[in-house]
């Protein structure tokens, strides 16, 4: 039996130990419930009582010997191999990765933008903190005229010299850039946020978008603008929408008309949304006005032009029936991930 146990240490001392794999050999080698350290205990009852203390004590030894072999080893490789290789559970289920979706406005704004395109418009941007004399001066609005007012108009800084700061009130300022910038023909649309201090309510917003067009050539006529509008329309509403244009006014264009088409929900039938009148107003337009022109060092008598200005929101909730405006611009995911592709 002593020598089964001095063999045993001879073993145990030989050992070498230098990986994971290793030391379960040697665990189950020697040291598990059903290994040679536990199958020499198992014969202790076959010694002589008298011996048995001894060899108990011998035993012991071995065992401890096994044991603080294990022990030393565990810390040796877990010092020399630290978390690097993080143990991965292969049967979890996969963490779903969020991803985001296209805005329903700027799903919108990106079929108009399409439609226009194709016609051979590009598209221009500009400034959302805008002068005084772009948003409302070189487009030829009056001094005094009402839609300065502070009620409409959120200025930011006031008798400046470089003249008022204000958030624009309409994507028409671009107009001018554009006017000022290049040298006709051109033929542009301008897509942006516009700002206005209104009271919010589900059908009004102090931030709403809007899409200008501006198309300057010789000889551009409203019969042109019609069908511009017409085309767009049809793209846009259904092949069998009908425009009705009401004359109207803006101080940068004359004539100047509001369009309207026949309301794409009830068929022109009357129904809520439409007020049971049947049309739906969808943008102002008209011939670019003489004086804007000369503003924007354009010669009226050799150039001339049209221009036209939609919003974008009032099309979106209608097109996804949505109800109230501020869901737009909540930026509430609840709300913005049920337009994913
Ligand atoms: N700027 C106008 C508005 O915000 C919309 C508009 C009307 C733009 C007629 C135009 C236009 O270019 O010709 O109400």
């Amino acid at each position: 039996m002593e020598k089964s146990i001095l063999q045993l240490q001879q073993e145990i001392d030989g050992f070498e130990i230098l990986d994971a794999p290793q030391l379960e050999a040697f665990k189950l080698e020697f040291t598990v419930r059903k290994g040679k350290i536990a199958g020499l205990f198992a014969q202790l009852k076959t010694v002589d009582p008298a011996d048995r203390p001894r060899i108990g004590q011998l035993l012991n030894a071995l065992k401890l010997s096994g044991d603080t072999k294990v022990g030393e080893a565990e810390e040796r490789l877990a010092q020399s191999a630290p978390a690097s290789q993080p143990s991965i559970d292969l049967s979890l289920p996969g963490r779903r990765t969020f991803c985001g979706s296209e805005h329903p406005v700027q799903k919108v704004l990106g079929d108009m933008k399409r439609i226009f395109n194709a016609m051979g418009f590009s598209i221009a941007t500009g400034p959302e903190l805008e002068l005084d004399e772009y948003n409302f001066d070189l487009l030829n609005f009056p001094p005094n005229h009402p839609a300065r007012d502070m009620q409409d108009t959120f200025f930011i800084t006031r008798g400046q010299s470089e003249g008022d700061v204000l958030l624009r009130t309409h994507t028409s300022p671009v107009q001018v850039r554009v006017m000022l910038d290049q040298k006709p023909p051109i033929r542009v649309i301008c897509p942006g946020k516009v700002y206005r201090n209104e009271a919010i309510s589900a059908r009004s917003y102090c931030v709403f978008h809007q899409l200008e067009g501006l198309y300057i050539d010789k000889n551009v006529s409203f019969a042109d603008l019609k069908a511009t509008i017409y085309s767009f329309a049809r793209q846009m509403f259904g092949t069998d929408v009908k425009l009705r244009f009401r004359p109207s006014f803006f101080p940068f264009t004359e004539p100047s008309a509001e369009v309207d088409v026949t309301c794409y929900l009830c068929g022109g039938k009357g129904c809520r949304v439409c007020k049971k009148s049947g049309w739906l107003e969808i943008m102002g337009c008209g011939m670019v006005h003489p004086n804007v022109m000369r503003n924007c060092g354009i010669d009226p008598e050799e150039w001339t032009g049209y221009a036209f200005g939609m919003g974008v929101d009032r099309t979106t909730l209608l097109r996804y029936k949505i109800d109230d405006i501020r869901l737009l611009f909540e930026n509430d995911v609840r709300m913005l991930s049920q337009f994913s592709a």
